[in-house]
């Protein structure tokens, strides 16, 4: 398996391309199983889980080409092209070594059922940072008339006459729980009215997809979206949204180096929460053309409290990233985790680095210290990963990242955009 070796204590400067974002992409590839005509995305990163969601599509009789976008010699390619057409389903049955492989293949499960009348998809199970339930998106479903039961590991779902439109309010906001729903709604009879969904920017992504597709669907941006379900849908060419979690990483590594990036790509709309935080610790964003800087050039990092929400709150796969750089700011810090009840597996790794953390239940309290201390650590889901990076970047001494694998699943050309900007970054591969 892969390492990663990070010599620690040099301040990144320089400029970094925010990708497509992977939780865009995800929703987005599953709605091509909503119509007969091609789909076409770009701006689509390059990364293992949308490798492993193409590996499905293809399971279920889809056709999928992926093509990266050309550029300048001495510059990554800027995001690829994914043509998708799910013209013939030739097989309705996500099976468990594919859906365990990527959780968020539970997202063909509504497409598959609306477009097919039916779908046998493997519950995904649990990860690293919980139990991960997808009840509600069988509770949601059940509501739009279909007939589900469970059954060695797999859901069985039938609707042989369609769906049919109802009113269903999301007892807890679930981003891909939504998603699902949102996208059977798009060919179920009637009207659906989903209320208390989740209002994340990539829901509006595919909000705005599903329109180009021909679905009629009001109320982005809020919690209610009420979809007239249509007969079929048509293909389309979206522009995946940027990725708002990459955003906020490279910025916490611009403030954690004491360095400056330019993040291209960036908006402050896509985390209007985090970014009011980063500033709130003593880093400076300035808004620029085309992208966001981020500057942690002379701050006196300061210790700020810090609790998790669903969108517009502070992003819950932000909290690892920005638990790192609480570890060197002056004074206390108290992080509490309300979106899922393991996510703080960065912790141990971060204190064998030298970090000062106490966890609490829900919380971990951080007291800040001078420095941090380069350790062989070990990743144990994908936004931890990078927690553990961003730390190695502002370590004494060398850092080794093992189980890289999480890292590749959602970010892409680490090393290489890490190292454009100056980090001494590199990937042994053993
Ligand atoms: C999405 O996961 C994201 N993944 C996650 O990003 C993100 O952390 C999460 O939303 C929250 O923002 C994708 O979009 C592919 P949820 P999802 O359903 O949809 C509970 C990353 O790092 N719940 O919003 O699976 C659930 O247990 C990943 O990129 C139920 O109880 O999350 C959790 O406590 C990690 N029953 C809470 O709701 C359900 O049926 C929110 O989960 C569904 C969810």
């Amino acid at each position: 398996m892969d390492k990663i070796h990070i010599q620690g204590g040099i301040p990144l400067k320089g400029v970094i391309q925010i990708a497509g974002a992977k939780n865009a992409t995800l929703p987005l590839m599953a709605a091509c199983l909503l119509t007969e005509d091609p789909l076409i995305l770009s701006n689509v990163p390059k990364l293992a889980d949308i490798h492993s969601l193409i590996h499905l599509l293809k399971d279920l009789g889809a056709e999928a080409t992926l093509t990266e976008e050309s550029t300048s010699s001495n510059s990554l390619p800027q995001g690829q092209t994914l043509n998708l057409s799910a013209k013939n389903i030739t097989n309705s049955k996500a099976s468990y070594d594919l859906v365990r492989k990527m959780r968020a293949s539970i997202l063909v499960l509504g497409p598959l059922l609306a477009r097919m009348g039916e779908a046998t998809v493997s519950l995904p199970g649990g990860c690293a940072i919980g139990t991960r339930p997808v009840d509600i998106h069988i509770k949601g479903l059940q509501h739009l008339g279909a007939e589900i039961f469970l059954e060695h590991g797999y859901i069985h779902a039938k609707a042989p006459q369609g769906l049919k439109g109802k009113d269903f309010t999301f007892p807890m906001v679930t981003v891909t729980g939504t998603e699902n729903l949102l996208m059977a709604a798009c060919l179920a009879k009637g009207t659906t009215r989903l209320i208390n969904v989740a209002r994340e920017p990539e829901i509006s992504d595919l909000v705005n997809c599903l329109i180009s597709m021909g679905a009629h669907i009001e109320g982005i941006g809020t919690d209610t979206l009420i979809i007239e379900g249509q007969k079929s849908l048509k293909g389309t060419h979206h522009h995946v949204v940027s990725d708002r979690i990459e955003l906020g990483t490279y910025a916490i590594a611009a403030a954690i180096t004491r360095g400056e990036l330019d993040l291209l790509g960036g908006k402050k709309s896509l985390i209007p929460s985090f970014l009011p935080k980063l500033e709130e610790i003593g880093v400076s964003i300035e808004e620029i053309p085309n992208g966001l800087r981020v500057s942690g050039k002379n701050a006196s990092l300061r210790g700020i409290d810090i609790t998790t929400d669903p969108f517009p709150g502070f992003p819950t796969d932000l909290q690892a990233q920005i638990t790192a750089l609480l570890c060197i700011a002056e004074g206390s810090s108290l992080i509490t985790e309300t979106i899922f009840e393991n996510r703080f597996m960065h912790v141990p790794e971060l204190m064998r680095m030298g970090a000062q953390i106490s966890t609490q239940g829900k919380s971990v309290m951080i007291r800040g210290v001078q420095n941090l201390v380069g350790a062989e650590v070990m990743a144990t889901d994908l936004r931890a990963s990078f927690s553990l990076v961003l730390a190695g970047l502002v370590a004494q001494g060398e850092t080794v990242l093992n189980r890289v694998y999480h890292l590749d699943r959602g970010y892409e050309y680490v090393e290489a955009k890490l190292r454009a900007c100056g980090a001494q970054i590199e990937r042994i591969h053993t």
